[in-house]
């Protein structure tokens, strides 16, 4: 075929400011005249990403994460990770040494603060459903443990064991949220800082641990955490702005009445996750899910019924969100 351009996909094949999805090139010398399309559907070297979902979310193949991977595959799959914003693996095979190991390459392992890990690892997190549970981790769209002043930048959870149907973790894109606001709403949030909190999923106050396996922080001695966070932050590797909101966490916004920004912020809340910003993971044993926390939403569905499921997380140091 003979086009006036050439076509080549870089490293993204998602249209986005951050990494010049489609771009046409010059004609190639000594070609007459002519070029041929080069549809090269991603720029990596060492690892192949498949997008599951227009809006977010790549099958990364063509590598083991158990082993000491060279520095320029872990670039190239933070890289994956910045353009896609959630990132996965299949067929994996971890233990929790491997699993801290791969986390360190990507930064300091964060401690989550309110998991109670009843004298075990503290670096990683259980995530354990059992028949029966009426509670699970992580059933209301949230990012993570956004009460702190410096959230974590992403986290990596790992499949051990999971129902045959049902059990899937929804994701959802917040820069496309904030860049599908009209620009009215833009101007209005310019500045708006909200307050996040754990208390209500943590502390004796939100009564957990009796209706879910995993537990949480409920002795007498536990405080709430809070940080109060502008609305709309700036991504500090891709300098692109999203939305930074969610229902787990977010509590209230700053310097409005209670009648003013109740509204204000469960319409921004429910906006992040509508379904076209959304990809769907189904999970296998060996699976691994490796999300953006600063850019992402996500939520896993209640509906393993009789089944259990057993995942594993690790959470990576993030910076303030400014
Ligand atoms: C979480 O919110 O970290 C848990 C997600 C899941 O279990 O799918």
């Amino acid at each position: 075929m003979h086009f006036g351009h050439t076509i080549s996909m870089v490293s993204n094949p998602r249209p986005s400011p951050a990494s010049a999805a489609l771009k046409l090139l010059p004609l190639p010398c000594g070609f007459d005249g002519k070029a041929c399309i080069i549809v090269a559907m991603n720029g990596y070297r060492h690892i192949t990403a498949s997008p599951i979902a227009g809006a977010l979310g790549a099958e990364i193949s063509g590598v083991d994460v158990s082993v000491r991977l060279d520095d320029d595959v872990v670039d190239e799959i933070r890289r994956a990770l910045l353009d896609h914003l959630v990132i996965f693996f299949r067929g994996q095979t971890l233990t929790d040494a491997s699993h801290k190991a791969f986390t360190r390459r990507f930064g300091k392992i964060f401690i989550h603060p309110n998991f109670n890990t009843g004298g075990g690892d503290p670096e990683i997190v259980r995530v354990v459903r059992a028949p029966g549970d009426e509670r699970i981790v992580g059933e209301e769209w949230h990012s993570d443990t956004t009460m702190m002043p410096e959230p974590p930048m992403g986290a990596i959870l790992y499949a051990l064991e999971v129902p045959p149907y049902g059990g899937d973790t929804l994701f959802a894109n917040q820069y496309l949220a904030y860049e599908s606001l009209s620009d009215g709403m833009k101007a209005m949030l310019e500045g708006l800082r909200v307050v996040h909190s754990d208390i209500r999923v943590a502390g004796p106050a939100a009564g957990l641990n009796a209706r879910r396996s995993i537990k949480v922080r409920e002795d007498s001695n536990w405080r709430p955490t809070e940080s109060l966070h502008p609305v709309v932050r700036t991504h500090p590797e891709t300098c692109r702005k999203c939305l930074f909101v969610n229902h787990s966490y977010s509590c209230r916004c700053a310097n409005m009445t209670e009648r003013a920004g109740k509204p204000l912020l469960a319409f921004l809340m429910d906006h992040g996750h509508r379904p076209e910003f959304t990809c769907r993971f189904r999970w296998e044993p060996g699976s691994i899910a490796f999300w953006d926390n600063r850019c992402t939403k996500h939520l896993a569905i209640h509906d393993a019924g009789p089944f259990h499921r057993r995942m594993q997380r690790t959470q990576i140091a993030g910076d303030a969100v400014v």
